[in-house]
């Protein structure tokens, strides 16, 4: 069944919105439960179609499930991997979400053996794999590649090492950081992710008897540990859920209560650009507030690894930029083909000029701003995308209707019922 969304225009977002947790904390720390046969409760799981495929993944390994869905944004997930019987990672399931190549660090580390799809390339990028197997490398595991799989064994154990990421890799470090927990002797990852999400998952770690310190800094050091215990941990606020939704009150001029998290925290270089491009940001319980100014001003915006400027908003802001009043520029650095939505908002009548910057992968959007958008029917490319122009369409003149909706539903949940709560209609179509 395919489903669209239509979006009528000039709807103005003003309420409250509950930020679900976060989906690139969940997905790492549902691969963690691997590494423990106890126990593992982890409670504001967002109820994700990507948190879906991690699942469906574990339950083919013999992970034992029980989602208990709390609210339309928020699931408890109990899981036992007390009968792990198969240590391999399916093309089928890996080729649907490249996440799923973090259960090769936790069956590494707890069986020394496991063979895992190479994720391909996607929508964004090329998106290799060469850290984590690089990691795991030093840490002793033999990998050998055939047939599109990876092949990982490390019959005696990993063993604690110094590893350098060669540039700074989420995934990778989750990965890396997974598999340490259970080597022998101590290990130190160097140049690091520091993502929030990083720092959930060391501290739900730590929470199951690992000895990890200096998450958050681009220097992790893990003292290995025979065994991971149960723990009944709570999943941090989606920062980029919340930049969302703050994106959604400015573009429509109207406000919003973002409730669940420490925004300011988590989102240090967001809030400073976007405060520049006009919206009003005031710290509440539990939560921060963003009124519209307005107006909305240009701005230059590069993407970088936290604490930088995140790439998972950096769509959703040129949707806003695209009706400042003046030239905005946006550099892509993490991605080398994230500029996909540029087509589609152009379609609804935004000014933007794309160059590739040469012998990087750097992306350049010279985006000038236009009065309004039209809407149009458009087409979603992949996730982020797919919400920018959501946002577009809110603002817009007119109906637009949103295709390929499912790349929406892998990272955004009850879309719908959180717009809804804030005066703003949106209509998914079913046929
Ligand atoms: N890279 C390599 N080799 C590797 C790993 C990464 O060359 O082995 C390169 C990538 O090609 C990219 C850069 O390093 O150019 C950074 O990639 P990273 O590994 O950090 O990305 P990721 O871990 O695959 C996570 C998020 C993404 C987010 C990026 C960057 C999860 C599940 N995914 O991906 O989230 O864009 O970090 O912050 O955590 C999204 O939610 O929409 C999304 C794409």
């Amino acid at each position: 069944m395919t489903e669209k969304i239509k979006i009528r225009g000039r709807q103005v977002l003003n309420g409250v919105i509950p930020i679900s947790g976060a989906k690139n904390a969940a997905l790492p720390l549902l691969a963690a439960s691997l590494l423990s046969s106890e126990k593992i409760l982890l409670k504001n799981v967002s109820p994700l179609a990507d948190v879906g495929t991690m699942l469906s993944l574990l339950g083919e390994m013999g992970v034992r499930y029980v989602v208990t869905d709390d609210s339309p944004y928020s699931s408890t997930i109990e899981l036992h991997a007390d009968s792990i019987n198969n240590f391999v990672a399916p093309y089928d399931i890996v080729k649907k979400m490249r996440a799923t190549i973090l259960v090769l660090g936790p069956l590494l580390s707890r069986f020394n053996e496991c063979t895992v799809s190479l994720p391909g390339g996607c929508a964004i990028g090329l998106r290799p794999v060469n850290y984590h197997l690089g990691g795991m490398e030093a840490l002793g595991a033999k990998i050998s590649l055939k047939d599109g799989y990876i092949y990982a064994e490390a019959p005696r154990g990993l063993k604690g090492a110094e590893f350098e990421f060669p540039t700074v890799s989420v995934t990778g470090t989750e990965n890396v950081m997974m598999a340490a927990v259970l080597a022998t002797g101590k290990t130190i990852l160097k140049n690091a992710a520091k993502e929030p999400e990083i720092v959930d998952l060391a501290s739900c770690l730590n929470k199951m008897g690992a000895i990890i310190s200096g998450h958050g800094s681009d220097t992790i050091e893990i003292q290995g540990v025979t065994s991971l215990h149960g723990v009944d941990y709570l999943v941090i606020a989606d920062r980029i859920e919340a930049g969302t939704y703050a994106i959604a009150a400015g573009i429509t001029g109207g406000r919003v209560d973002l409730i669940g998290g420490n925004f300011r925290e988590l989102l240090p270089c967001f809030i400073d650009k976007m405060t520049q491009a006009g919206l009003i940001f005031s710290d509440i319980d539990n939560g921060i507030r963003v009124i519209s100014s307005g107006t909305i001003h240009p701005i230059d915006i590069e993407t970088a690894p936290f604490p930088g400027f995140p790439t998972d908003l950096q769509a959703q802001s040129m949707a806003m930029l695209c009706l400042a009043d003046g030239t905005s520029n946006i550099y892509e650095t993490i991605w080398e083909n994230r500029l996909m939505h540029v087509a589609e908002l152009s379609r609804m009548g935004a000014e933007i000029k794309v160059s590739r910057c040469d012998q990087t992968c750097v992306c350049h959007a010279c985006v000038t701003g236009v009065e309004k958008f039209q809407g149009a029917p458009v087409f979603a490319t992949d996730l982020r995308a797919s919400f920018s122009l959501v946002l577009a369409a809110l603002a817009a003149e007119g109906e637009t209707v949103l295709d390929r909706v499912y790349h929406l539903d892998r990272g955004y949940c009850a879309v719908e019922h959180k717009f809804k709560t804030c005066g703003v209609t949106i209509e998914r179509i079913k046929k």
